[in-house]
């Protein structure tokens, strides 16, 4: 057995999510609020143009990264709305974000290498640099500062086995943006390592509710060591297509396409068709975002009105990261009390490495009504305990 990946952790989001699903069955008015799933259906042009593909026989290989007619939509959007200066040669059509952090991992990686991940972090990065033989490094951003980013951080994580820097905006749990101080700090941190790669996952991108979140990759100082990593699934509701990509400089391109090549062959060409769409589909995906966005006001606002639970706005992705000041309970206890108690399914701030503050996370990617009714049952169930 591989050690490293039998020493893994389970996926705890996923974990939550079966919870909540088994709950469900024999109480229906279980809430799941765990995932990160849009509760809408993929915009049907995009399926359509699936289906049409599909029943026209694009069922072979389709050999290579992608085929051009996306690898050029993704580069041209890349150019046009991040400022990531692309050529469509470099664009690599992924099974899902997951997998193209996984591979860009695996290409940067050698044995005993070091990647440093800003906690609090999405579940899956610890365990994928270890899956690649790495060494997780955790930075502890801040709840006090908002999770700023900070060069004294960086440079203290740093050492002379770090080759990666995993950076996540807009952030999930957090729901914080890059802001361009921020970034100037990357910045200027990569130019003072220059054997440092960062991947720049930024698969909630157009899931923003004010400013846009900066793309690490858009300064060219450093974006020969930039590795790109966005998706479909969050914006255009394409969880279940798994299709996302990413985009890096030649020499970088080149070696994960080595290993996609032997790991993958290739994806979908009749998926791929229907990906196409979705850069005909900003009005779908806006009117989307304006719904979480009114989903985020209505949610957020409900407990920010509880006694000693603070919840600042998200600035972008579609989570609630919610502090609790009760005394005696930390994110785990908070979490099993407002399952057994509240019956709303979230995620312990623990998963995501925040075990000072207690604090949780929850998905407002669902429905008015099942987030209307989660706040009812957390306000009431956090009333008794008081
Ligand atoms: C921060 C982050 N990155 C990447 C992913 C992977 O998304 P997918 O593989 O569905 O594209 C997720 C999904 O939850 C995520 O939250």
């Amino acid at each position: 057995m591989n050690h490293a990946i039998e020493a893994m952790k389970p996926s705890a989001s996923m974990v939550l999510m079966a919870k909540a699903k088994e709950m469900q069955k024999k109480d229906p008015t279980v809430i799941g609020l765990a995932g990160g799933e849009p509760d809408f259906n993929t915009p049907d042009r995009i399926s359509m143009a699936a289906i049409r593909s599909l029943t026209e026989g694009n069922t072979h290989y389709v050999v290579g990264p992608g085929i051009p007619e996306l690898r050029r939509a993704i580069a041209e959007k890349l150019r046009r709305e991040n400022g990531v200066e692309c050529d469509e040669g470099c664009v690599l059509v992924t099974p899902g974000g997951k997998n193209a952090i996984y591979i860009a991992v695996c290409a940067v990686l050698n044995h005993g290498e070091e990647a440093i991940i800003l906690d609090p972090a999405w579940v899956s990065y610890e365990p994928i640099v270890q899956a690649a033989g790495g060494k997780a490094v955790k930075v502890k951003l801040d709840y006090r500062t908002d999770y700023r980013i900070t060069r004294e951080q960086l440079e203290a994580a740093c050492s002379d086995k770090t080759r990666l820097l995993i950076l996540n905006y807009p952030n999930n749990p957090t729901g914080r943006i890059l802001h361009a101080d921020e970034a100037e700090i990357v910045e200027q941190f990569m130019l003072a390592h220059p054997e440092v790669y960062v991947i720049s996952d930024e698969i909630y991108e157009k899931l923003v509710y004010g400013e846009r979140s900066v793309s690490i990759g858009s300064y060219k100082s450093v974006a020969d060591r930039v590795i790109t990593v966005n998706g479909f699934s969050k914006c255009a509701a394409m969880t279940g297509w798994r299709m996302g990509y990413l985009t890096a400089a030649k020499p970088v391109f080149d070696v994960i396409y080595r290993l996609y090549q032997h790991s993958l062959s290739c994806m979908s060409g009749f998926m791929q068709a229907g990906a196409v769409e979705v850069f005909n589909c900003e009005r779908e995906m806006e009117e989307m975002r304006r719904i979480y966005e009114q989903r985020r006001d209505m949610f957020c606002g409900a407990l920010n009105a509880i006694p000693g639970v603070r919840c600042t706005l998200p600035e972008g992705a579609f989570y609630a990261w919610v502090y609790f000041d009760i005394k005696g309970m930390n994110s785990a206890e908070m979490c099993e009390y407002l399952l057994e108690n509240a019956g709303v399914v979230g995620m312990p701030g623990s998963a995501y490495g925040e075990d000072e503050a207690c604090s949780m996370r929850f998905s407002f990617a669902n429905s008015t009504e099942d987030l209307e009714r989660a706040a009812a049952k957390i306000t009431a169930a956090l009333k008794a305990l008081a």
